[in-house]
C-alpha cells in the first residue's frame, strides 16, 4: 500500500493520541468544526501563552483585551464587512459542486492562488471570465453558472420577542473589538503612542471551501495585535512587527527552510491595506504547500476613520435599526479632531493613528507546530513516532516512571511526581514495559522523562531520558526541579 501522505500521518496521530477530533463524531461529525483533546487542549493553550507571554507580558508598549464576540451590528457596517465580506463563488453546471472563483485553475490540479478573502461587490462578477476554468471536482472546463457573492458571516438573532429582535453577526475577526475600544483604552490606562492592544479570541467564518484538517475552518481562533502609531513612522513599524513575528516561530523551533514571507502585490491588498505581507509554512497538502500562516498588513488609519462615520451614523441607525437598509455618513470636516483622534501631549499634535496589524491563527499555528514537530525514526531498530515540539509548546514536560511496579519504586515515583506536578505538566505511568512507556511520551511529544529504578533506592538518584538525543543523565531527586527547569528553559 502507498504511503499515506504526512498530513494523513498527523491527523491519525492527532486522533490516536487526542490532539484532535472532528466535531459530534458521535453524530457522523460537523464538516470543518474540530475538537481539542486532552492533548491537543494543553498543546492549544501553550501556543496562546507563548503569543501572549511574547507580545503582552515582555513588552511594556502593550496592553491586552478580551471582547465579547457578539457586537453592536455598526462595527460590521464601519468595518466594511456588513457590505463588503464575502467570496465570489460559481457552481459547476455538470457536477453542482461550488467553488470560489478565485481558486479556480485553467489546467487540473494547478497550483492554489493564494488569497484569503477578496472584499467583492457583486457588480465584480460580471466581469470574472471562466470559459478556460477546470472545475476541481469533475474536471469539466467552462461550464459554470454565473458568480454569485456568498456572504461570509453567520448570523444570529439577540431578544426574546419579534418587536426588539435584532440580526447580530459572530465576529470574522477579533480586530474590530480592539478599534472599538481604542478610546476606552486611552482614557482607562496610561498608554501613548505608540503601543498596541492585544487579543486572542474566537471568529467565525462561513467559509465556502474549508480544508486541510484545522487549516481552514469555519470557527478558529485569532491573535491580532493592533499597534497604533503616528503616521509617517508606520513603514518603520511595519518593518519592525515583520521581524518580531517571524522571529516568535523560529524561538519556538520552527524550522527556518519552513517559513518564508511573501509580499502582497498591489492589486491584491485590500482597499484599507497600504502593504501587507505573509508569513507562510510550508504545509503539506498535496505536493506541498506554501500557505498563510499569519499576515501583517498597514491598514494606515482606515479603521479608526471609518468607526468616527458609525459614530456620526447612529441617529440613523436608531429610525431603521438594520444597518442594511443605512448609508454610512461622510466623514465630518475636522475629522483628524474625531471621537477617535489621539492628541500628543509632547509635540502637541492631533492625529488619527495608523495601525500595523500583525494577525495570527492559534488553530494554524497549532497545524504548524504539528507538522514541524512531527518525525519518525528508528531506536534499536523499532520504528518511533516523535514529536519534537519546543519545551514551552510541549504539552506534558515530563513523564514519571518505576521502572518496575514493585520493591517500593511506584511509591518514590508517585511522590516525585506529587512534587514536580504543581511546576510542570507531568505524567505518571506504571503500566507496561518502560520502552513502550518511552515510545508513548516521544509520540505525545514529552521532551523527557524521568525513571525510578533500583538504584534510586540506594542513592535518591534517578535516569532523566532526553527525547531527542535519547540521553539518559543521572539526576538527584532533590536536584531534579532546578535540573528540569534549566533543561526545558520554564
Ligand atoms: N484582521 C485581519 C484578518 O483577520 P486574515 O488574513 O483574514 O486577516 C488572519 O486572518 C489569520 O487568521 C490568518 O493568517 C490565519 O492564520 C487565521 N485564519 C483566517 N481564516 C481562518 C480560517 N477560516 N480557519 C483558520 N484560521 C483562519
Amino acid at each position: 500500500m502507498a504511503k499515506l501522505t504526512k498530513l494523513d500521518d498527523i491527523v491519525a496521530l492527532c486522533k490516536r493520541r487526542g490532539f484532535i477530533y472532528q466535531s459530534s463524531e458521535i453524530y457522523g461529525g460537523l464538516a470543518s468544526c474540530y475538537d481539542y483533546g486532552p492533548l491537543g487542549a494543553e498543546l492549544k493553550r501553550n501556543v496562546r501563552n507563548a503569543w501572549w507571554k511574547t507580545v503582552v507580558q515582555m513588552r511594556d508598549d502593550i496592553v491586552g483585551l478580551d471582547c465579547s464576540i457578539l457586537m453592536h451590528p455598526m462595527v460590521w457596517k464601519a468595518s466594511g464587512h456588513a457590505d463588503k465580506f464575502a467570496d465570489l463563488v460559481t457552481v459547476c453546471k455538470k457536477c453542482s459542486t461550488r467553488t470560489r472563483v478565485d481558486h479556480l485553475q485553467e489546467k487540473p490540479g494547478g497550483q492554489q492562488e493564494h488569497t484569503e478573502h477578496v472584499a467583492i461587490d457583486a457588480e465584480e462578477a460580471k466581469e470574472h471570465n471562466l470559459s478556460k476554468k477546470v472545475c476541481p471536482s469533475c474536471g469539466t472546463v467552462g461550464q459554470f453558472n454565473k458568480p454569485m457573492a456568498f456572504k461570509l458571516m453567520f448570523e444570529t438573532q439577540m431578544g426574546a420577542n419579534v418587536d426588539d429582535t435584532m440580526t447580530l453577526w459572530l465576529r470574522p475577526e477579533t480586530a474590530q473589538g480592539i478599534f472599538a475600544n481604542f478610546r476606552n483604552v486611552l482614557d482607562s490606562t496610561r498608554v501613548k503612542v505608540p503601543f498596541g492592544i492585544a487579543q486572542i479570541g474566537k471568529s467565525f467564518r462561513n467559509e465556502v471551501t474549508t480544508k486541510a484538517f484545522i487549516f481552514r475552518t469555519r470557527e478558529f481562533e485569532q491573535a491580532e495585535i493592533e499597534f497604533f502609531c503616528k503616521p509617517g513612522t508606520d513603514e518603520e513599524w511595519y518593518k519592525h512587527w515583520k521581524d518580531f513575528r517571524f522571529n516568535w516561530y523560529l524561538n519556538l523551533g520552527m524550522k527556518k527552510e519552513n517559513l518564508r514571507f511573501r509580499d502582497h502585490d498591489k492589486d491584491e491588498l485590500a482597499h484599507y491595506a497600504k502593504a501587507c505581507v505573509d508569513v507562510e509554512y510550508k504545509f503539506p497538502f498535496g505536493s506541498g504547500d506554501w500557505q498563510e500562516l499569519e499576515g501583517i498588513a498597514n491598514r494606515q488609519d482606515f479603521d479608526l476613520r471609518q468607526h468616527q462615520r458609525g459614530m456620526r451614523t447612529m441617529n440613523a441607525w436608531y429610525e431603521t435599526r438594520d444597518v442594511t437598509k443605512l448609508q454610512l455618513k461622510d466623514e465630518a470636516e475636522d475629522w483628524i479632531k474625531g471621537p477617535l483622534s489621539y492628541f500628543d501631549e509632547e509635540s502637541k499634535e492631533r492625529f488619527v493613528p495608523y495601525v500595523i496589524e500583525p494577525s495570527a491563527g492559534i488553530d494554524r499555528s497549532c497545524l504548524a507546530f504539528l507538522v514541524d514537530a512531527y518525525d519518525e525514526d528508528e531506536i534499536n531498530g523499532e520504528q518511533r513516532n516523535v514529536l519534537r515540539f519546543h519545551p514551552s509548546l510541549a504539552p506534558i514536560k515530563t513523564g514519571i516512571f518505576p521502572l518496575v511496579k514493585k520493591d517500593g519504586l511506584p511509591e518514590i515515583a508517585r511522590n516525585i511526581y506529587d512534587e514536580l506536578k504543581g511546576c510542570f505538566a507531568c505524567f505518571y505511568d506504571e503500566k507496561g514495559a518502560v520502552g513502550r512507556r518511552y515510545r508513548r511520551q516521544d509520540e505525545a511529544g514529552t521532551p523527557c522523562c524521568i525513571t525510578v529504578d533500583g538504584q534510586s533506592k540506594e542513592d535518591q538518584t534517578v535516569t532523566v531520558r532526553d527525547r531527542d538525543s535519547l540521553k539518559q543523565d543521572r539526576v538527584n531527586t532533590a536536584q531534579l526541579k532546578n535540573y528540569l527547569r534549566d533543561k526545558l528553559g520554564l
